[in-house]
């Protein structure tokens, strides 16, 4: 099977919303094939950056762009540990922090990863391969109000608790096609409704992809430095939703009606993007998987102190 490599998704736009400075420290979260990194690279002289990947597989070492790269430093983790991670090598803010949600275009296409619900392989969906909790434990021991909540929250599944009940009827599940043939019965006669949909919700659950992008943004208010920038691209509307939020939350004026704004008042970030930067029809149709990308970018206000 021909494997396609992974195409860097609203790569000039969301390097010019790093605005990076030459001296900055950079990080990018989701190093993936290095597609971001390597063009952050470019524009550093004296700078730095550290990024992340918590798939095993992922090894920039044996990648020329980054080889022994003065200005390039990968850490093999979850971007959960970002600011631990950087405590570890010494640094405590940067001036730019770029999240390129989900998986890449290799985890697709590898049949053995479980990702994809075209080709047939194990059930697995762990992008950090040394973790124990893989999709095929969850269709086989969670309980119904467990799979209820998975296929309702992150899935968003036309009467989940029914299909939380085929699921457990179908038991046991070894491979990606034995989920796909009870989906593909399941969603019959059911317009939009795709095997798709169940895929992305195992896999937010196996990655835990919500609670580790809450747990970064939290962090980023205090290791962002003032005019330090927050970049995010995400694919589907529960990441979204929740960045838009974060950016939105933080970024309102905090002063009661009729008083004097105070600089305790003021919100640790000022909003960049009103609304999101999408790819255009010919990104589109250049890379079909950027389809859903959306960019939300918010810089940290110069006067406000660490939280
Ligand atoms: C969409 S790809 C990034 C592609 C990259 N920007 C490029 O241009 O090549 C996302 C990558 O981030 C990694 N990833 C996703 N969530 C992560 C997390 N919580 N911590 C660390 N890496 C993560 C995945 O393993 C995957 O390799």
């Amino acid at each position: 099977m021909s494997k396609s490599p992974h195409i860097s998704v609203l790569l000039n736009p969301s390097i010019d919303a790093l605005n990076i400075k030459p001296n900055g420290i950079y990080v990018d979260g989701t190093f993936g094939a290095g597609g971001h990194s390597e063009h952050i690279l470019k524009y550093l002289k004296s700078g730095h950056l550290y990024a992340f990947d918590q798939d095993l597989n992922v090894n920039p070492s044996k990648d020329l762009r980054f080889k022994d790269h003065p200005s390039f430093t990968f850490i093999q983790r979850n971007f959960a540990s970002m600011t631990q991670s950087l405590k570890h090598v010494g640094v405590e803010q940067v001036d730019g922090i770029l999240l390129d949600l989900g998986i890449s275009s290799m985890h697709i296409d590898q049949a053995e990863r479980g990702f994809s619900y075209m080709h047939d392989g194990p059930l697995d969906m762990r992008m950090d391969q040394s973790q124990s909790l893989t999709a095929e434990t969850i269709l086989n021991t969670y309980e119904h109000h467990q799979l209820l909540r998975i296929f309702r929250d992150y899935g968003d599944i036309e009467k989940p608790h029914i299909f939380a009940n085929v699921i457990m009827k179908h038991r046991p599940y070894q491979t990606t096609h034995d989920l796909v043939k009870v989906t593909d019965v399941f969603f019959k006669n059911k317009k939009g409704h795709t095997a798709k949909a169940v895929f992305q919700a195992l896999r937010i659950e196996v990655n835990q992809e919500l609670n580790v992008l809450e747990d970064v943004l939290q962090q980023s208010l205090s290791l962002l430095k003032p005019e330090g920038r927050l970049v995010v691209i995400t694919f589907h509307s529960l990441e979204d939703r929740i960045v838009k939020h974060f950016m939105k939350d933080h970024s309102m004026i905090k002063q009661l009606k009729g008083l004097p704004v105070l600089s305790n008042d003021l919100p640790p970030f000022k909003l960049i993007t009103k609304k999101p930067i999408v790819p255009s029809l010919d990104e589109i149709s250049m890379n079909p998987r950027s389809a859903s990308a959306k960019l939300r970018v918010s810089e940290k206000q110069t006067n406000h102190s660490i939280i």
